[in-house]
C-alpha cells in the first residue's frame, strides 16, 4: 500500500524522484521521503503527511543534489506516520539505503536476532530490519546480499535500494508487490506503477516474483533468485501520460466518471466482431462450459458489489448457480469449490492481497480462474488462467468509479457470450442483447448529462450524518456501491439495504427528514420497491429515486428524482451507478473533503 520509485542516469533524480511519487501518491499517502545518492553520500529527506511538504523541505528537489536516487510515499502499517518511521531507511554504516512496498511478516524474529547482533533501530517499521540485513550480509558484492536477505524476508515486498559502493547502480527486488522497470535512453527508472513511469518512457520489463534486477544508466540485468542472469521480454505501455492527468478537471474523481462512456466503449468494442463476442483468450467450448456446475465470484469493496451486480445478468442469461464471495471470507471458509467450478476474481488493481489469497485457495482445489482486472501485468492477472482485461486506463482516484462499470461491462459480455454457447438464446435475442450492450456507452454519457446540472444542489438536499440507500435485486447493488461510494469520500454513513428487509428492523430507523436514495430501475421489481418508498415517506422520510426517464409513477411518490435512460434489465447497474457516484462526488465537495485522497485509504489495499 506504499508507492516506490527510483531513477539512475544524468539528470537531477530529486525532481524526477518527487514527480515520481506524486504520481503514485494515490497508492498512501501518510508520509514521504527520498535518498539521493551524491559524492560517495546518501542523503535522506523525509517527512510526514503529503508529498507537498516533502516537495517544499527540498525546493522541489533542487536542495538534493545527486543523479541516482530512490522514493516512497507511505501508508502506514507498522508505526505510525511520523518522520522517523518514512522510508528510506538507512543502515548503521549509512552504506545502504532502502525504499519498501510490502508487509515483511517476520519482523520481530529478525528485529530480536539484528539487535542482538548490535544493529541500531531507528524506527518501529518492519522494513528497516532488511536494511540491516543487507549491511549484515554484505561483502563487498551487493547482488549476493540482495539474494542472501530476500531469502530471511516472509511476506510481500517490493525493495528499491541504493548503495554507497555501486554509485550508478540502483537494486531492486520483488516478491508478491509490483515492480516496474522503466527503460529510457542513458537513465532507467523503477517503480510500483507505470504511472510514474509514463512521462519518462513507455518500455517497461514487469518483475515477476523472486526477480532482482541491478539498474545503471545504460542497461537494467534481471536476476532470477539463484543470481543466475535471465531475459525478459520489454513491454508497450499502450496509454499516454495525459491519461494518468486531470485534463482540466478538479479531481480525478470527477474526470475518471466523465470517462466512462469511453472507458466502457473500449472494453466492449474490442470484444465484439460481426455481432458476436469473443472473449480474448478465454474461448471455452460448449462442452467446457457445460462442464462447470458452479460459478464462484470473489472480489473486494467496489468490485464485490460489481460481482454482486453481475450475478443477476450471468444467473439469468445462462442458469449456472452463481455464488458472490467477499475474498477476505472466501480464502477462510474452506470453500466447496472443485474442477467443476469456474471462479471469477474481480479487481480493478489487481493487487488485493486477500483476492490474490482467495484466487490461490480455489485454485489449489481445482477450480479454473477468470481474472477480470485493469491493470496489466499485474499479480492477479499472472495467477489466473486467464484474464480478461477491463481496459478502463490509469484509475489515479482512491474511490473506483471507471473501474467498476468497466468490471461490470466484462462480466455483461461473459454473460452473453456463455448464454449463447450453453444455448439459452437464440441469434435474434444474441443480437438484441449486443445491440444493447453496444449502446451502453452512449447511455452512460446519457445518464450523466440529464442530472449533470441538478447533482451539485440534490447533493446538498440529501447530505445528511446518515443516508439509506435501497432497492432490490439488480438495484440492490447498485444501492450496495452507491453507498460506499458516499461513505469512501463524504465521510457521511449510508447504509444499503435490500428494499424489502427494512420492515424487518429497521424501518425503526426512519424518522422526520431521513434521507431515502431508492434506487428504482428493475422493472420486475420497481412496483415492490415503489411500495418501500411509500413505507418510509409515511414515517417522515425524504425520498430522491433512482428511475428509467419514463417511469411516471415514481415522479408522484418519491421527493426529488435522477433519472436514467432506459436499458436491458441486466445492463441497468452501469448505467444507474453513475449519478449515485456524482452524488457521492458533490456530497464530498459540499464538505470540502480530499475527494481523490479519503482519510485512512489506499488504492491498492496488499494487507490482509
Ligand atoms: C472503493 C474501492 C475499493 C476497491 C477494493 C478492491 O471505491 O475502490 O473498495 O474496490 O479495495 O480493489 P481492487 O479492485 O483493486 O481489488
Amino acid at each position: 500500500m506504499c508507492g516506490i520509485v527510483g531513477f539512475t542516469g544524468a539528470r537531477s533524480a530529486a525532481p524526477i524522484l518527487l514527480k515520481g511519487l506524486s504520481r503514485l501518491e494515490y497508492r498512501g499517502y501518510d508520509s514521504a521521503g527520498i535518498a539521493v545518492l551524491d559524492s560517495g553520500v546518501i542523503d535522506v529527506e523525509k517527512v510526514s503527511g503529503r508529498i507537498a511538504r516533502l516537495c517544499e523541505k527540498t525546493k522541489d528537489g533542487a536542495a538534493v543534489p545527486g543523479v541516482i536516487g530512490i522514493g516512497h510515499t507511505r501508508w502506514a502499517t507498522h508505526g505510525a506516520p511520523t518522520d522517523l518511521n518514512a522510508h528510506p531507511h538507512l543502515s548503521n554504516d549509512g552504506r545502504f539505503a532502502i525504499v519498501h512496498n510490502g508487509i515483511i511478516e517476520n519482523y520481530l524474529s529478525l528485529r530480536e536476532e539484528l539487535i542482538a547482533d548490535g544493529y541500531v533501530f531507528q524506527s518501529e517499521t518492519d522494513t528497516e530490519t532488511v536494511v540491516h540485513l543487507l549491511e549484515m550480509y554484505y561483502d563487498g558484492d551487493v547482488l549476493t546480499a540482495v539474494r542472501k536477505t530476500a531469502a530471511r524476508l516472509e511476506g510481500s515486498y517490493a525493495l528499491g535500494i541504493l548503495c554507497t559502493d555501486a554509485p550508478d547502480t540502483l537494486w531492486v527486488v520483488r516478491e508478491k508487490s509490483p515492480l516496474i522497470l522503466g527503460l529510457g535512453v542513458g537513465e532507467n527508472f523503477f517503480a510500483s506503477d507505470v504511472t510514474a513511469l509514463v512521462s519518462h518512457t513507455k518500455n517497461v520489463i514487469y518483475l515477476e516474483d523472486g526477480e532482482i534486477a541491478a539498474i545503471t544508466p545504460q542497461r537494467a540485468i534481471v536476476y532470477d533468485c539463484t543470481g543466475r542472469e535471465i531475459r525478459k521480454d520489454v513491454s508497450r505501455v499502450s496509454w499516454d501520460v495525459e491519461a494518468a492527468e486531470k485534463g482540466g478537471y478538479e479531481h480525478f474523481m470527477l474526470k475518471e466518471i466523465m470517462e466512462q462512456p469511453a472507458a466502457v466503449r473500449a472494453a466492449l468494442a474490442p470484444r465484439i466482431h460481426d455481432g458476436q463476442i469473443r472473449l480474448d483468450d478465454f474461448e471455452l467450448t460448449t462442452e467446457e462450459l457445460r462442464g462447470i456446475n458452479k460459478i464462484i465470484i470473489t472480489a473486494c469493496g467496489s468490485a464485490y458489489y460489481a460481482g454482486c451486480s453481475g450475478r443477476y445478468g450471468i444467473e439469468r442469461l445462462c442458469r449456472i448457480p452463481v455464488e458472490v464471495e467477499l475474498a477476505s471470507e472466501l480464502r477462510y471458509a474452506d470453500p466447496m469449490v472443485d474442477e467443476h467450478t469456474l471462479v471469477l476474481v474481480i479487481s480493478q488493481s489487481g493487487e488485493t492481497a486477500d483476492t490474490i489469497a482467495a484466487l490461490k485457495e480455489c485454485r489449489s482445489r481445482g477450480a479454473k480462474i477468470l481474472g477480470i482486472v485493469n491493470v496489466v501485468g499485474s499479480t492477479i492477472a499472472k495467477l489466473a488462467d486467464h484474464t480478461l482485461y477491463t481496459w478502463a486506463g490509469p484509475e489515479i482516484a482512491v474511490a473506483t468509479t471507471k473501474g467498476f462499470t468497466t468490471q461490470l461491462a466484462v462480466l455483461y459480455l461473459f454473460a452473453v457470450y456463455a448464454s449463447e454457447k450453453l444455448g439459452y438464446i437464440d441469434d435474434g435475442r444474441r443480437a438484441a442483447l449486443i445491440h444493447e450492450l453496444m449502446e451502453l456507452p452512449k447511455r452512460i454519457q446519457q445518464a450523466i448529462d440529464m442530472n449533470f446540472y441538478q447533482l451539485p444542489g440534490l447533493a446538498k438536499r440529501y447530505s445528511s450524518q446518515s443516508l439509506f440507500f435501497i432497492g432490490r435485486n439488480t438495484d440492490y447493488a447498485v444501492a450496495l456501491e452507491g453507498a460506499l461510494k458516499m461513505k469512501e469520500i463524504s465521510y457521511l454513513h449510508a447504509e444499503s439495504y435490500a428494499a424489502g428487509e427494512l420492515k424487518h428492523g429497521t424501518i425503526a430507523l426512519i424518522d422526520e427528514g431521513q434521507p431515502v436514495i431508492a434506487v428504482c430501475c428493475n422493472e420486475a421489481v420497481c412496483d415492490k420497491t415503489l411500495s418501500n418508498i411509500v413505507e418510509v415517506k409515511a414515517r417522515g422520510a425524504k425520498v430522491l429515486a433512482l428511475a428509467f426517464r419514463d417511469n411516471r409513477k415514481i415522479v408522484s411518490q418519491a421527493d426529488d428524482v435522477l433519472f436514467i435512460p432506459r436499458i436491458e434489465t441486466v445492463f441497468t447497474a452501469a448505467l444507474a451507478v453513475v449519478p449515485l457516484q456524482l452524488l457521492a462526488y458533490y456530497a464530498a465537495k459540499e464538505k470540502g473533503c480530499d475527494i481523490d485522497k479519503p482519510k485512512n485509504l489506499a488504492k491498492s489495499v496488499t494487507v490482509e
